[in-house]
């Protein structure tokens, strides 16, 4: 059988892990394919798309700056790409091509697996009002959470953000949500804060209750300010890297046809690159 080819496409791309990620499961699996970073300027991305049939790619990511500009070349879109308006993956059906967002997914399956009792949160505090932040909302609504509130240093950008998702999402300020904390069952943080090379998480936890679930969207480091302020306080974790190795897999099994597994060893060999 000829080997399958998938990529992830940027500009640049050279910080990527996701060829770790999905050259760990090719040899894991011992599947006949192989996965490469393709470096593409905004101005080639057309014609990379419109050759990629041609040029014997089964499908593949795209990253930043890409994510939106596919949008108006695919045949169809899956529910979550066109909710979050960006699209990180893509794959053929009948000799056309596909597009899909995978972020939200990726969240809730690696929230289902690091603290699985999040399915019952009724109650959500997101920080941040960026792209991130909208995969995370739409995948709380779809998993049943029935109040968000979505906290921004540019209270604009969450108001926007609440109104496109409806009366269940509402927007605060970081002043604001100090007195609101105790109502939320999940925390989550999907800005840069905390980041390496960051400001630090500005808002205190000691308000939280004490069987709320703190997520970070963050991975470097794997153990943020925000996630080490949860675990003082006793609150249950879920960390960034998690969330980038699930939202792999639906790309990988579309690919190459198999579920891949998201394991201790991948963990490790990401870790070890961090
Ligand atoms: P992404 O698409 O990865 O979510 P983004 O759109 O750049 O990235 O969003 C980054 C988020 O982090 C935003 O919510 C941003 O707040 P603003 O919308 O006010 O810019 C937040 N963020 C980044 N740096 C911040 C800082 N120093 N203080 C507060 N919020 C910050």
């Amino acid at each position: 059988m000829a080997d399958i080819r998938a990529f992830v496409c940027g500009d640049p791309i050279k910080h990527s892990r996701s060829p770790l990620i999905h050259g760990y499961w090719l040899n894991r699996y011992k599947i006949n394919g192989s996965y490469q970073a393709v470096q593409v300027s905004v101005e080639n991305l057309p014609i990379f798309i419109k050759n990629l049939h041609e040029d014997g790619w089964a499908g593949g990511n795209f990253t930043i700056p890409h994510k939106q500009s596919v949008f108006d070349q695919l045949e169809d879109l899956d529910d979550a790409a066109r909710a979050i308006g960006a699209v990180n993956t893509v794959w053929s059906e009948s000799g056309k091509l596909y597009g899909g967002n995978t972020d939200a997914y990726g969240f809730a399956a690696n929230l289902g697996a690091q603290v699985p009792m999040w399915r019952d949160a009724e109650t959500a505090i997101v920080f941040g009002a960026g792209g991130a932040a909208r995969a995370v909302i739409f995948a709380l609504l779809k998993a049943g959470v029935a109040q968000i509130i979505v906290v921004n240093r540019t209270i604009e950008r969450a108001e926007v953000m609440a109104q496109s998702f409806g009366k269940t999402v509402s927007a605060m300020t970081w002043q604001d949500i100090t007195s609101k904390l105790q109502h939320a069952d999940l925390l989550i943080n999907t800005t840069s804060l905390g980041m390496d090379g960051q400001p630090d998480f500005p808002l205190d936890l000691a308000g939280a209750r004490g069987d709320a679930i703190a997520s970070d969207i963050v991975y470097v480091p794997l153990e943020t300010p925000f996630l080490l302020m949860a675990k003082k306080r006793g609150l249950q974790t879920s960390d960034g890297l998690g969330m980038l190795l699930h939202q792999a897999t639906p790309g990988f099994e579309k690919w190459f046809g198999q579920k891949p597994e998201v394991d201790e060893a991948l963990r490790q060999v990401i870790i070890d690159d961090l």
